[in-house]
């Protein structure tokens, strides 16, 4: 595999890839079952061949199975040691198989239409070509098929009052991430990507995720968590875990975050 693409997330390359795994754990735990009806708003059935792109540890590759059991899933993810963890944590494989990939978004090793239906998350932003990886999504959908991207975007992040460490680790961690070819801002641009790769029934949905409907680690984590691994020591993340936990549990602080859906169909 040639190592041509690589963005803002080198799972290798992280100092804390334990938490970075626990993290992702945690972040797909907390909304799974809402993550089920956007996948099912977004179209897969039980029947469907699907892709993952980014698939990571395997979180949610795992609800991807329970979601088309009688299909397969496709899995495609460049770090060697994530993608070696994926067959332990999808615990019922799709009647048709459960295939891992090796491999970047921007050259997937499969067939021309030969997926129903593809799901990419919180990967778009850590993409140094997003829209080469959208292009690939389509060239691989059979006519129908259909594609959800879901993703963050810096825009839709509110803390109130305000907390000028926050928007410190927000402002640095915009700026390190778009220097390894990131995009901490990719959630408003899927709309006009799908539409440019083909895809047609364009659709973008907000959801807004706060404080006062997730617990607050949890919260915490899928906003600064990964920004802490790339500030490395410059914030004293826990300090600022705990001193503004206080006032988020007693109400004085709100703290809400949207993430971007988007999803389309092949005509
Ligand atoms: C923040 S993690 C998200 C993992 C998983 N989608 C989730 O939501 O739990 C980003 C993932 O994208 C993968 N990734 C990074 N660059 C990629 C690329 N060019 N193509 C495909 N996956 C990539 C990383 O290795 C990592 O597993």
């Amino acid at each position: 595999m040639t190592n041509t693409n690589t963005g803002s997330y080198q799972f290798e390359a992280l100092n804390d890839a334990q938490f970075q795994t626990q993290r992702l754990q945690q972040q797909a735990q907390a909304v799974r079952s809402l993550e089920t009806s956007i996948l099912r708003g977004a179209g897969i059935q039980p029947t469907h061949d699907v892709l993952e792109i980014g698939s990571g540890p395997g979180f949610v590759s795992d609800l991807l199975a329970e979601l088309a059991p009688q299909g397969s899933l496709h899995a495609v993810e460049p770090s060697p040691t994530l993608i070696a963890q994926l067959e332990g944590n999808v615990r019922q494989k799709p009647a048709r198989g459960l295939f891992s990939h090796q491999a970047y978004g921007d050259a997937l090793p499969l067939a021309d239409q030969s997926i129903d239906f593809s799901y990419t998350r919180f990967v778009l932003q850590h993409v140094p070509k997003p829209q080469a990886v959208v292009q690939e999504v389509f060239r691989v959908t059979r006519p129908g098929g259909r594609f959800c991207a879901v993703d963050s975007d810096d825009g839709l992040v509110l803390f109130h009052p305000g907390e000028p460490r926050v928007d410190h680790v927000l402002h640095s961690a915009q700026s390190i991430q778009a220097s390894q070819g990131g995009d901490r801002f990719i959630g408003r641009k899927m709309q006009e990507m799908m539409l440019q790769a083909g895809f047609t029934k364009v659709k973008t949905r907000v959801m807004m995720l706060t404080s006062s409907e997730l617990p607050f680690p949890v919260l915490f984590n899928i906003l600064l968590g990964y920004k802490a691994s790339l500030l490395g020591d410059a914030v004293d993340l826990a300090k600022l875990f705990e001193d503004l936990s206080a006032d988020v549990a007693a109400g004085r602080r709100l703290v809400a975050a949207g993430v971007f859906i988007v999803s389309g169909e092949r005509a």
